[in-house]
């Protein structure tokens, strides 16, 4: 018997949800390419598309949108214990914690119910944003500042966290960047949801248990700290000497690389151009002008081992230019991923098998127990 280590490459489920090319930097959703949507859906349209397999009538996208809304708000309980946290609490440890919580307000509690199925799909949608705002006001010592129906999802996330209305542009460019981050075939996270939903646990634990799986930084937690390192080099004349010293110590750069990627990322194509987009509004900023150097000094190195820019590194620096702190980057890939795990979910639910793999032993037998004194 041989051990698939990290199951890289074994198939675990047959699901019709997303596909990706990673010798070509396809990506698709439903069948339909990444940049397709980009350019003509919005984030809630797609999420409709990844949970219930196809494009929402004019009706089904009202009703879906006008049930997240109503379900923005947070009851003044979840509010009250935001408050109790610790203050240098992790986001994503508020968020993973948080979310089981949301449970206990959802009437539709059958795991096996379509049910449970669409209010988790609108609580997680609508009031997962307002909880990552919320801590970010809370944390930092100020109200909460309380959802706005009237403004568009994008809008009123940012708008939630910096409690000033965001450029539409911007917001716009923020909102397919959650397309961006919507679904990615069966990933670290996406598979932590599933093995939990195949238990029969709720959605609610599914999520929580990957957004704790998404947190580590060789997964979401990546921009985070792509941040930190861009942060860390004074000027552009330090790179390549950074890159040549990390590349010596074996260490990993974060935002470059990808299981599935062997060429170039096509969301980080895409999340390249809103780069290029934002700063003719809010001018060149020295992030991005390190990162675009980063890029290029980094691909001259590691390009030959078709390692390439992913997501995460140029999305690090489209947060900071909406003034984002770095520590609320892998949050907002969480909200947006939530539609991709209850599309999982909800799929695998329809035939679904307990995960259980099986292990090698490879331990001793009719060991025996020895009294403390004697050890
Ligand atoms: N920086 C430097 N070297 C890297 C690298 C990176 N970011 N990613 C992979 N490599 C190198 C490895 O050191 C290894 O080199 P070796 O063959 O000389 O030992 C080789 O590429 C293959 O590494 P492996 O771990 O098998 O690749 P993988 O496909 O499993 O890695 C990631 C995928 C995402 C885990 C990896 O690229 C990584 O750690 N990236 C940084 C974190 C990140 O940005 N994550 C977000 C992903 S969306």
């Amino acid at each position: 018997m041989k051990v698939y280590s990290g199951l890289a490459g074994i198939p675990v489920v047959k699901s019709s949800i997303s596909y990706i090319d990673g010798q070509k930097g396809i990506l698709e959703y439903r069948g339909i390419p990444i940049h397709e949507l980009v350019e003509n859906s919005n984030f809630l349209e797609v999420s409709y598309l990844l949970i219930f397999g196809k494009l929402p009538s004019k009706k089904e996208y009202k009703k879906f949108v006008d049930d997240i809304k109503e379900s923005l708000f947070l009851d003044e309980a979840i509010i009250n214990f935001l408050k109790d946290i610790p203050s240098d609490t992790h986001p994503m440890k508020v968020l993973q914690s948080i979310v089981p919580i949301l449970a206990t307000f959802d009437k539709n509690k059958d795991v096996l119910d379509e049910k449970h199925h669409y209010s988790a799909a609108v609580n997680l949608l609508g009031k997962v944003p307002t909880i990552i705002a919320n801590w970010k006001r809370i944390s930092e010592g100020n109200p909460p500042v309380y959802p706005d129906k009237s403004l568009s999802y994008a809008e009123n996330f940012l708008f939630m966290l910096t409690n000033s209305l965001p450029d539409k542009k911007i917001a716009d460019m923020f909102d397919k960047c959650l397309i961006l981050h919507a679904e990615h075939t069966i990933n670290v996270s996406t598979f932590t949801a599933i093995v939990v939903v195949s238990t029969l646990a709720d959605f609610y634990s599914a999520v929580s248990s990957a957004v704790g799986s998404l947190s580590g930084r060789l997964h979401g937690g990546a921009n985070e700290r792509v941040f930190y390192m861009l942060n860390e080099i004074e000027d552009e004349s330090k790179i390549e000497d950074f890159i040549r010293e990390m590349l010596n110590k074996k260490e990993r750069i974060m935002g470059f690389g990808h299981r599935i990627y062997k060429t170039y990322d096509p969301r980080a194509k895409i999340i390249k151009q809103f780069l290029n987009e934002i700063s003719k509004i809010k001018g060149v900023s020295n992030l991005y002008k390190k990162a675009l150097k980063f890029e290029e000094i980094g691909l001259k190195y590691l390009k030959e081992k078709h390692i390439y820019p992913n997501i995460d590194f140029f999305t690090a620096v489209f947060y900071n230019y909406l003034g984002i702190p770095p520590q609320f980057y892998t949050c907002i890939f969480a909200m947006a991923r939530i539609s991709g795990w209850i599309a999982h979910c909800k799929e695998y639910l329809k035939d679904n098998k307990l995960f259980r793999p099986t292990q090698i032993y490879d331990g001793g037998h009719n060991i025996h127990y020895v009294p403390f004194e004697k050890r």
